[in-house]
């Protein structure tokens, strides 16, 4: 595997005969690789002929310094990881590469980007993802790129940019990795305090009892609340649960069509998310309020 820290670089890597005329899959990532990302690694190896992986902690879609300044960092556990999933060649930029001095060019994706993950982590957020994720497209020229769906709301972004741009790129959503307990896997689970790390589980918890109040026929936003009562009787208090849309995260009012239940808690100083699918309702079926 090649470690590429340019632009041209990536390009030109991405010429040569080997690689020109192939299909090239690209797994975006902030680094700190786990089981999640190393499941996009290998898609992206059985799917295309050419894999890069990109590691760049975005400073643009961090709202709070310190936790971008927390943010870990291991190059050569990330490039002996991938490498081992399948990666030909790791993009790590620099700061100056992605956003070179004077940058002045946002790319904003208005409407889902901005109830829930927008709200709480300010408009910002979403701007920076769209932002870099762009520019890396514009960088790797993808036929396709893997994205998690852990965050949920981050593809929804991702795919609203990629039909509006008419960008030239398949989006591949993998579904979520978690630990054996059923903790969703984020490089975020490093900074649990052991004491928190039970606690943590109070997310998937919650959502599972959401989804099963929606299967009992509840409405959602009785499906939210019992959900919410769950978390907080198992000491968490969750910033939002909601069952969503899954394209515009909007509160989801039609159970017959595929639902979302998603979710953002602090636990001790580490701020999680996750997410449950939720399979539509036989169309006949009626609510409970
Ligand atoms: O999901 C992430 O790790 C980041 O948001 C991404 C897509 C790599 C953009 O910085």
């Amino acid at each position: 595997m090649h470690r590429v820290r340019t632009i041209e670089g990536i390009r030109e890597a991405l010429t040569t005969p080997d690689h020109a005329g192939r299909r090239i899959g690209l797994v975006p990532t902030m680094g700190a690789l786990h089981e999640g990302h190393l499941s996009l690694i290998r898609a992206a190896r059985r799917d295309c002929d050419v894999v890069v992986v990109s590691v760049f902690v975005n400073p643009t879609q961090f709202n709070d310094q310190g936790d971008l300044a927390a943010y870990p960092r291991d190059e050569e556990r990330d490039a002996h990881l991938a490498s081992r999933a399948g990666a030909d060649l790791l993009f790590v930029p620099d700061v100056d590469q992605m956003y070179p001095p004077g940058d002045s060019t946002t790319v904003s994706v208005r409407g889902v980007s901005e109830p829930l993950e927008g709200a709480q982590r300010g408009v910002g957020h979403f701007d920076g993802v769209a932002t870099v994720v762009t520019k890396l497209f514009i960088a790797v020229g993808p036929d396709v790129a893997y994205f998690g769906q852990k965050d949920a709301q981050q593809v929804a972004v991702v795919q609203r940019l990629v039909a509006d741009l008419a960008l030239p790129v398949t989006i591949e959503v993998c579904p979520t990795v978690r630990e054996p307990d059923g903790l969703a896997m984020s490089s975020r689970n490093v900074r649990l305090h052991p004491a928190d790390r039970q606690r943590a589980l109070a997310l998937k918890v919650g959502l599972d009892r959401a989804a099963a109040a929606i299967t009992a026929g509840s409405a959602p936003r009785e499906a939210e609340r019992q959900g919410t009562a769950t978390m907080m009787t198992l000491g968490v208090e969750p910033e939002y649960l909601a069952v969503v849309d899954p394209a515009t995260f909007l509160p989801a009012e039609d159970l017959t069509k595929p639902a979302l239940a998603v979710v953002a808690a602090p636990v001790g100083d580490v701020r999680l998310i996750d997410n449950l699918p939720i399979p539509p309702r036989d169309a006949g079926r009626t609510d409970h309020p």
